[in-house]
């Protein structure tokens, strides 16, 4: 174990799981947006974790790592100067949606320490994909100027009141305000935690919302639209799958993430049982091989390059998720159990 992964282990992560998993969240985002702030705290980190990364281009996007963050740590962007330095390649920052909104009750956000799992139904809880683009206007954020470091991908989401037969321009809305801001665009159409979302992976209702999103990014920048990544569930079928790709290549789309949170609660572990009965996504350890099955699945029946995420806490998960196919990775909860030198690890002993 290196002296980061110790560090955390031994010093952060108690002080850290201490608190409510919500307030545990927002302490830390606040803690590394004030560093984000301070030119030398930025420095240091990149010092400590920044050391191992390798270049890779994906849909003509320079990556200078292939770990990225996963969307939804930073729905608003506030850390994002940030991320670069503690080792991501990337960050997608989001989901964000057409209008603010508070997101699901509280509590709603849980960790199940036994499974290395995390219950969450934040719903969306963000200040507006216009918010978001104010933020990344001020600290000079453009598509391809990689003013952060790294590139940033935006997440956009359907508005909780939006009604579904609107989602299209709920969608359009939050991808004007942000397409010339980002790097990547990637279309959440899989959360659990918003009614209805996951219909919009159905064949008819996505070639609906890609062929506008596709012809929207073309209208924006005619030379060199900004590409879309789709990101899907780990609940679909092999049929609904193949239907997905089948409008993904149809429609222009540059990309997949595979995957999102799941419904499932399979890999539970006993302590964690009473947890699991909370509704919600499902993400961590049990989900790692489900999200590496639906890469393979995805990886041997397209050419569009594939981030896989889910269930990544090892070099050696991140190892079989590119052997499954994937061109890029993204960690979530694995970050919230192993802190940074999970992502240093991974590019340190994870070459292509
Ligand atoms: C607290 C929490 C919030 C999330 N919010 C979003 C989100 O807003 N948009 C999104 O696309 N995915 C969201 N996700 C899903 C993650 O991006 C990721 O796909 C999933 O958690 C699986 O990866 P992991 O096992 O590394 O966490 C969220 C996950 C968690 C745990």
């Amino acid at each position: 174990m290196s002296g980061i992964e110790r560090a955390y282990r031994g010093i952060a992560r108690p002080l850290i799981f201490r608190m409510d998993a919500e307030r545990a969240h927002e302490v830390t985002l606040r803690a590394l947006a004030v560093a984000g702030r301070l030119g030398p705290a930025r420095v240091a980190a990149a010092g400590l974790f920044n050391r191992h990364r390798r270049p890779v281009r994906v849909a003509g996007i320079e990556f200078p790592g292939i770990v990225g963050l996963a969307g939804g740590l930073d729905k608003n962007g506030v850390a994002a100067r940030m991320w670069g330095s503690l080792g991501f390649g990337f960050a997608e920052l989001g989901t964000v949606t057409s209008q603010a909104q508070p997101g699901n009750p509280q509590p709603r956000l849980w960790r199940l320490a036994q499974s290395r799992a995390v219950i969450n139904r934040m719903g969306f809880n963000n200040l507006g994909a216009a918010a978001l683009a104010r933020t990344l206007a001020a600290a000079g954020v453009r598509r391809g100027n990689n003013a952060l470091g790294i590139p940033v991908g935006v997440s956009i989401g359907k508005t909780k009141i939006t009604p579904l037969e609107h989602a299209v321009d709920d969608y359009l809305t939050s991808f004007r305000l942000l397409a010339d801001r980002a790097d990547y665009v990637a279309v959440n159409v899989s959360s659990p935690n918003t009614p209805g979302l996951r219909s919009l992976q159905d064949k008819e209702s996505l070639t609906d919302l890609l062929t506008a999103l596709t012809a929207e990014a073309i209208t924006i920048d005619k030379s060199g639209p900004v590409p879309i990544f789709v990101k899907i569930a780990p609940d679909l079928s092999e049929s609904a799958l193949d239907e997905v790709l089948e409008v993904c290549g149809s429609t222009g789309v540059q990309g997949l993430i595979a995957t999102n949170t799941t419904l499932s609660r399979d890999g539970i572990g006993p302590a964690d049982l009473e947890l699991a009965a909370e509704a919600g996504g499902l993400s961590g350890a049990p989900l790692t091989r489900r999200a590496r099955q639906v890469v393979a699945h995805l990886a041997a029946r397209t050419d569009l390059p594939i981030i896989g995420v889910g269930g990544i806490e090892s070099a050696a998960d991140a190892r079989a998720m590119l052997d499954a196919g994937a061109r890029l990775l993204q960690v979530l909860t694995g970050f919230i159990y192993h802190g940074p030198g999970l992502i240093d690890r991974i590019n340190q002993e994870v070459s292509l």
